[in-house]
């Protein structure tokens, strides 16, 4: 990090990210009021992510609206690196896709790139990486998505498949423009550099599928960027669409604003399979505060919500009813509400989003097989 005062790739965030800096960085337009209206008119009222400014930035929108309004449809891609449980942060653009699928009626390929996985984490073996593949696709399925609608391909299970689509793609990307993407080193092995390739394949699976382009959105956080900005680049010399994408900010660290939560520190953020216990105790102990640091002061100056990390989860995920967020950020501001009770809060409302989400889990085993595709 030594010129820059934060990183963001696919595998790496630090540092406090600038978003309206990274806008320029990566050459994304900003989701504009007049976007939203745009949005609107075709889903009524907005899911809170984007009123809320989560959702904050895109490529090729307007378009993909375009087509759209023409009776050209879209279909979703969006994705997941198994590597570990899924925790509440790899919710937030599933969560968001889910509400697509359901006010534009479109299709949707998950995509779970097991090699991905293999080939970026040293400790981690095929079979592992398959295993929380499955384990994940749980999570996936939980959230409610159509069955009919929805196909969920592991990426060493749909080798063929991809394979044959990812070898053009690749042939026309060279070693220069993966290590000034990516930032690769010499070290990096041969299995990384061709990655990318298979991330880009699903964008145009179903064009390749139906023998006709057909446009497709992606929603993600912001950090795979990279990726689809080198498709981009890629798939109209193959003579496909190049696809849009809509992208979010990070769910904050429980531990402080700096940073993605991470696998290597377990208290950095709560995974869906957390037990009450476990979460009223990482918030309690761990949630960054915003407060002051003791009750007289915060009863006379107020907490400061803007860094509070309970309060920003509260803000993306956990209380999307705007009045009641409203209140809780003025009581906290004005010092009526404590820090403590702030976290009540939060305790309560991720615990009951957890116990929901744990049912569907374990009901989702049932179903596995009526979204997973092989080749
Ligand atoms: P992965 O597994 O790192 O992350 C899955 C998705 O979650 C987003 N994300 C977050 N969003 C909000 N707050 C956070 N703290 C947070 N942490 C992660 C990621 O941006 C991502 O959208 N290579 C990909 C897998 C993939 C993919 C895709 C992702 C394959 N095809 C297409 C998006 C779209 C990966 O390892 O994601």
């Amino acid at each position: 990090m030594a010129d820059e005062d934060f990183i963001v790739t696919p595998w790496d965030v630090e540092g406090v990210v600038d978003y309206d800096k990274l806008i320029e960085r990566f050459g994304t337009e900003p989701i504009t009021p007049e976007l939203l209206k745009r949005i609107q008119k075709h889903t009524g009222r907005l899911h809170f992510m984007l009123r809320r400014d989560l959702f904050f930035t895109h490529r090729d929108l307007n378009w993909l609206l375009d087509e759209y309004e023409k009776g050209n449809p879209f279909y979703l891609y969006t994705g997941r690196g198994p590597s570990e449980k899924t925790h509440i942060g790899h919710l937030v653009p599933w969560i968001f896709t889910k509400w697509l699928q359901d006010k534009f009626g479109a299709e949707f390929i998950f995509q779970m790139t097991d090699d991905e996985k293999f080939l970026f984490k040293e400790d981690l073996s095929m079979e592992e990486t398959k295993e929380l593949a499955y384990d994940n696709a749980l999570d996936v399925i939980a959230l409610g998505f159509d069955p009919k609608k929805t196909q969920i391909i592991i990426d060493t299970e749909n080798a063929k498949t991809l394979y044959n689509i990812a070898l053009p793609i690749a042939k026309k990307i060279t070693f220069s423009t993966v290590k000034a993407s990516f930032g690769f080193e010499n070290s990096a092995n041969i299995g990384q550099i061709f990655y990318t390739s298979i991330q880009a394949a699903p964008a145009i699976l179903k064009s390749v599928q139906q023998g006709k382009n057909i446009p497709c959105l992606i929603p993600h956080g912001v950090d795979q960027d990279p990726h689809f900005r080198v498709c981009r680049d890629v798939l109209p010399k193959l003579g496909y669409y190049k696809p849009a994408s809509i992208q979010n900010k990070f769910i904050p660290s429980l531990l402080g604003p700096a940073g993605k939560m991470s696998a290597s520190n377990p208290n950095s953020t709560i995974y869906v399979t957390d037990t009450p216990k476990q979460v009223k105790n990482k918030i309690n102990k761990h949630a960054f505060s915003g407060g002051q640091p003791d009750i007289e002061t915060h009863r006379k100056l107020g907490g400061n919500p803007d860094i509070d990390v309970s309060f920003q989860w509260l803000k993306i995920l956990f209380e999307p009813i705007d009045k009641k967020l409203d209140e809780i950020e003025l009581a906290y501001r004005n010092g009526d509400l404590l820090t403590g009770e702030l976290k009540a809060i939060l305790i309560e409302k991720v615990t009951k989003f957890l116990i929901h989400h744990q049912k569907e889990r374990e009901k989702a085993k049932d179903k596995l097989e009526d979204f997973i595709v092989r080749d």
